[in-house]
């Protein structure tokens, strides 16, 4: 019973229940780290960022910083008792820079003292001798450059070469998407408290704990077993604590070490946005090569990435590109290239999606391209070119696309929202409005699910059942807002048959659960759920037998339903059971664990089948564009996403809801904005746009698709929904080229990049009329 696939609803899996800390989100008495109770003698710490984009450091003076009252230790990188090293693929990556800086916000030097705002003006005092060096500050500097944190990577199927100088009509373009900052409401942040024998624990805003472990023990020159690593909650994360977290963290433990107190390193705003690596920006170049009726006969693109001064995660950021430049589509002869090239710029990093969006942006942009040319709707070269069932159905990287439902979904999605009647509504109102015109788009996903490096697709659980029924359940998973926790808690209530109200979710700790992969690449409940219900299955197993052998059943007559055991006519409550296998010496507690099967990937080739399986989504967004001024609303947004059997239909939906927002604020308002000297000049919210309330598009509607189990046996048959309906905001960008085109001449091609703000937008308009050039992008 109870095996994972499609189930009844209980009160477990399956179920809307609330995120567990959602009376503590909105009553605040969710405990974040900054609201934790601090140890006696705790410090406070602030970093020094270096001031210039690249240069030699001659000197680091601490002299002044030291002399403040209050300042207990100020440490650069030469105070770094083990190896000054925490680069997560690729070794190399200081926490502290060491004698070169290489962007500017770099943190050169930490102080602890006894109040923040001391450690704050030491900081402000200490002295850095640089020595300018010329700094590399684009893509297209970079590449000139031949400046690269990490080899290229060429995925290619067939001979694009010979089948775009054989292919009928041939385009090719030029064009490029923004990065952007990870803006969780909750900072970087981390506490670190010494204790016997250096050991160190470290309280973490991580979605990794485990790398958090690793960097720490590093820096402080320890093994693994004497650094604890422990994550209540985050709030929000959204990729940028998957990595940046152990600068945070590996500072303060280094600072604990040296004062041998207790020191808490929050960074102010924007500190945070300047330290810190976002998503990456990409230049895209395209050469494609088509059929008169669209059909994609060759494709030759290049994807390169402002990796920052470092790899960071931006090898498998770009393998996550190439292997969603396909989006939805078979294109027989394809090449890909991506390239991670070195700018002195701050690190860029995992942004939900990882490298998806832009990939997928590529593809998007190039087939709108084609279909306007043609001068086809841009629906009808899409499925011209949906993968199918027969030989087409293979990616360039050569996995089977088993779980093909793109069709289903976007069928489904134009039926609800009717899209013929919607987009004769958008076009009458355009033929009647001179300035103010409407734009009207979908777009179709599908996104991989698993990490691309097999190896990560692992998870631990421990769970202790106790004698009266209670559950504690610990996995490696950490908890951001996304509701890994209640899901992961629902997968075990169901496993025991019991109200999820009796399971206690408890802080992911690195003592508890060992060796575990970040939350990351949506895969949390996947791989915990499982790992959990492994767990959960151990112990109900011995469970089962003790209620036989009590009332002399075969095991296979006991079962579990509503909170009781049953064994033929007899039946006592979870808790009691609990009670008896204590008397009878039974153990109530086991560890879980999960790797997910089927996959494997060849990096060197770029081949193989990185994923488990495939989530399909669609949307349609309708927007206003004002061509005088190139402002822009989005006035309805239409969302259907494949969940699989959700796990949790109601937290899906904030998921799909969230995602959406938030990709729109990425293809829309979000602009990183860098001077000529390479400083960020968009580092807090009067000048870096997120979406508020008043853009969530006044018609929004998300919807689950219904009856869609996973064909694969994830739990309770679900799937994964952090990252994908990101790119369901894609429909937003295509929206507006639609809008811009409306003001052109049927066929001519749209010249605009992500973000879409308004200089954007109104530049778009100018060159589409044929006017004057505009003044930006
Ligand atoms: N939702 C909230 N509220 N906060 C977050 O930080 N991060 C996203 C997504 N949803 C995030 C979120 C990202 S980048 C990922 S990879 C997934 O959640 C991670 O969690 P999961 O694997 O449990 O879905
Ligand atoms: Mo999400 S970008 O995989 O943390």
């Amino acid at each position: 019973m109870n095996a994972p696939g499609p189930t009844a609803p209980r009160r477990g899996a399956h179920a809307s229940v609330r995120h567990d800390s959602a009376a503590g989100h909105v009553t605040g008495r969710a405990v974040y780290l900054d609201d934790m109770p601090l140890p006696p003698d705790t410090l406070e710490a602030a970093l020094v960022l270096s001031r210039h984009p690249h240069a030699r450091i001659r000197g680091i003076d601490l002299a002044a910083a030291l002399a403040v009252p209050g300042v207990v230790a100020a440490v650069t990188a030469a105070d770094i008792p083990g190896v000054n090293d925490i680069g997560p693929i690729l070794k190399g990556e200081p926490a502290l820079a060491d004698g070169l800086a290489e962007y500017a916000g770099q943190p050169l030097a930490a102080i602890a003292a006894a109040s923040l705002e001391a450690a704050r003006a030491a900081a402000a005092l200490v002295a850095v001798d640089y020595e300018e060096l010329p700094a590399v500050l684009s893509v297209e500097q970079a590449l000139a450059a031949g400046l690269f944190v990490a080899s290229p990577q060429v995925m290619v199927r067939g001979d694009p070469d010979a089948a775009l100088d054989f292919a009928p009509l041939r385009l090719s373009g030029e064009l490029r998407c923004g990065g952007q900052d990870h803006f969780y409401l909750e900072g970087q942040i981390a506490i670190a408290v010494p204790g016997e024998d250096r050991d160190m624990l470290v309280y973490s805003s991580t979605q990794h704990p485990t790398e958090v472990q690793h960097g720490v023990a590093h820096l402080l020159g320890l093994p693994f077993n004497q650094v604890t690593v422990e994550v209540r909650r985050m709030g929000g994360a959204f990729g940028g604590k998957e990595s940046q977290a152990t600068i945070i963290a590996g500072i303060a433990a280094v600072l604990a070490a040296r004062a041998r107190r207790p020191v808490k390193l929050r960074l102010p705003r924007d500190d945070d946005m300047l330290a810190t690596g976002k998503r990456h920006p990409f230049l895209i170049r395209w050469d494609a090569g088509v059929d008169a009726e669209g059909r994609m006969l060759a494709l030759d693109l290049v994807l390169a990435a402002d990796a920052g001064n470092v790899a960071d995660l931006t090898p498998a950021v770009v393998t996550r590109a190439l292997c969603h430049a396909d989006n939805c589509y078979w294109i027989p002869d394809i090449r890909v290239t991506g390239l991670s090239c070195k700018t002195h710029k701050v690190s860029n990093t995992a942004f939900r999606g990882f490298g998806g969006p832009q990939g997928m942006l590529a593809i998007e942009a190039v087939l709108d391209a084609v279909a306007r040319r043609l001068r086809l709707p841009l629906d009808t070269v899409r499925a011209r070119n949906f993968y199918g069932t027969d030989s087409r159905n293979v990616t360039p990287y050569g996995m089977v696309v088993e779980d093909n439902i793109i069709e289903r979904v976007t069928a489904e999605l134009a039926r609800t929202v009717d899209l013929p009647g919607w987009r004769a509504e958008v076009d009458a109102f355009n033929a009647g409005s001179a300035v103010v015109k409407k734009g009207l788009a979908t777009v179709p996903v599908k996104f991989g699910i698993s990490f691309n490096l097999p190896t990560l697709n692992q998870a631990g659980a421990l769970v202790h059942v106790y004698t009266d029924g209670s559950v504690h359940l610990n996995h490696g998973g950490t908890e951001m807002g996304q509701g890994l926790f209640v899901k992961v808690a629902q997968v075990v209530a169901e496993a025991f048959a019991i109200d999820v109200g009796m399971v206690r979710v408890s802080a992911t700790n690195t003592a508890k659960v060992p060796n575990t992969s970040a939350t990351a690449a949506s895969a949390g409940s996947d791989l915990n759920g499982m790992a959990a219900l492994n767990a959960a299955e151990t112990i109900r197993g011995r469970m089962a037998e003790v209620m036989a052998a009590e009332h002399g059943v075969p095991v296979e007559e006991v079962s579990f339903d509503d909170g009781r055991a049953f064994a033929r006519n007899r039946n006592c409550s979870f808790g009691e059971l609990a009670q008896l296998c204590w008397s009878r010496r039974v153990s109530l507690s086991a560890t879980g664990f999960y790797r997910t099967p089927k996959i494997h990937w060849d990096q060197a080739t770029c081949t193989g089948r990185p994923f488990f399986y495939f989530t399909y989504g669609a949307a349609a967004a309708e927007v206003a564009v004002d061509t005088l001024t190139g402002e822009l609303r989005v006035l309805r947004a239409e969302l259907l996403q494949d969940c699989g059997a959700s796990l949790n239909p109601a937290i899906d939906l904030g998921q799909i809801e969230g995602a959406f927002v938030q990709g729109m604020g990425w293809l829309t308002s979000e602009e990183l904005w860098w001077d000529a000297g390479g400083q960020l000049r968009t580092h807090g919210p009067s000048t870096y746009k997120i979406p508020g309330s008043r853009d969530v598009p006044p018609v929004f509607r998300a919807r689950l698709l219904e009856n869609a189990p996973n064909r694969e046996a994830t739990v309770f048959r679900s799937k994964a929904v952090g990252e994908p309906p990101l790119m369901l905001a894609l429909s937003v960008w295509l929206a507006i080229r639609d809008a811009v085109a409306s003001v052109g001449a049927p066929g001519a091609a749209v010249e605009l990049d992500a973000p879409a703000t308004p200089s954007r937008v109104l530049a778009a308009v100018r060159r589409i009329r044929g006017g004057r050039e505009g003044w930006a992008g």
